[in-house]
């Protein structure tokens, strides 16, 4: 019988010599990260990265660092499949998938907005207690809105959306929606009211557990990159 060998191969993301993959996502956060990513030094212009390509992996100043840009819940899944070593994704994600391999050391403090209930304006609140045990909800965070409504005593039935759950109250495919609320301009514009706060919501800077052990200084560094990048935007 043949011994296990002691230490299994390694794909080629966690050889010390390529680099390491940064995963950001694209939209509102890329945009209020940029500030943040020039003082890393890693970008001269960090809200445009990767304008104008189609391209999605891209060099950074830093020969060590390439960027990945993916849609904000495949930041986390990049990072737990080892994909990318780091990456920027809101805690909602964090949430929603709680992955084991992943660990968040820093709060970024941008991107602020709430998981929250909406419904159509003019309808009662009755409908989410535990006076009713069950609720049709319109959501992109299946987890979140189960664990939400079950604390509750209530049985969420999930119509699981990617985007525009905005519509499905008026189109009677659910009676209430969990988004992220920001400005409340969306709610708004498709006559919603929000009206429970499920958690607030910041960016986070997220670290696959597996590289941490295997790479730790090229990911410790990055980190204190970015706490340096936070503490010079903050001065
Ligand atoms: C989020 C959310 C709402 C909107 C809320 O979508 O799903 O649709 O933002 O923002 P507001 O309160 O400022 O109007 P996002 O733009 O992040 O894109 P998505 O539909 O791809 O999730």
């Amino acid at each position: 019988m043949n011994a296990a060998p002691d230490t299994l191969p390694q794909p080629i993301s966690e050889t010390s010599d390529a680099p390491l993959i940064l995963a950001l996502p694209k939209g509102r956060i890329l945009k209020a990260l940029g500030p943040v990513l020039e003082r890393t030094g890693l970008f001269d212009d960090g809200s445009a990265i990767g304008e104008g390509t189609r391209s999605l992996r891209f060099p950074t100043l830093d020969p060590n660092v390439d960027v990945v840009r993916v849609r904000s819940f495949d930041v986390a899944t990049f990072v737990a499949h080892g994909g990318a070593q780091i990456g920027v994704c809101g805690a909602d994600v964090l949430m929603e998938f709680d992955y084991p391999d992943i660990y968040a050391p820093l709060d970024l403090g941008i991107g602020g907005c709430r998981i929250s209930i909406a419904r159509p304006v003019g309808s009662g609140q009755h409908d989410t207690t535990a006076a009713s045990s069950h609720l049709r909800v319109a959501t992109k965070y299946p987890t979140i809105t189960r664990r939400h409504f079950a604390a509750k005593g209530v049985n969420a039935e999930i119509v699981h959306l990617h985007g525009a759950m905005e519509l499905a109250p008026t189109l009677d495919m659910a009676s209430i929606i969990v988004d992220l609320v920001d400005t409340g301009s969306t709610l708004k514009a498709n006559g919603l009211r929000e009206t429970d706060v499920i958690a607030h919501v910041t960016s986070r800077l997220i670290v696959n557990r597996v590289a941490l052990k295997t790479r730790p200084d090229a990911i410790r560094a990055l980190i204190e990159r970015f706490r340096n990048a936070l503490q010079e935007n903050a001065a």
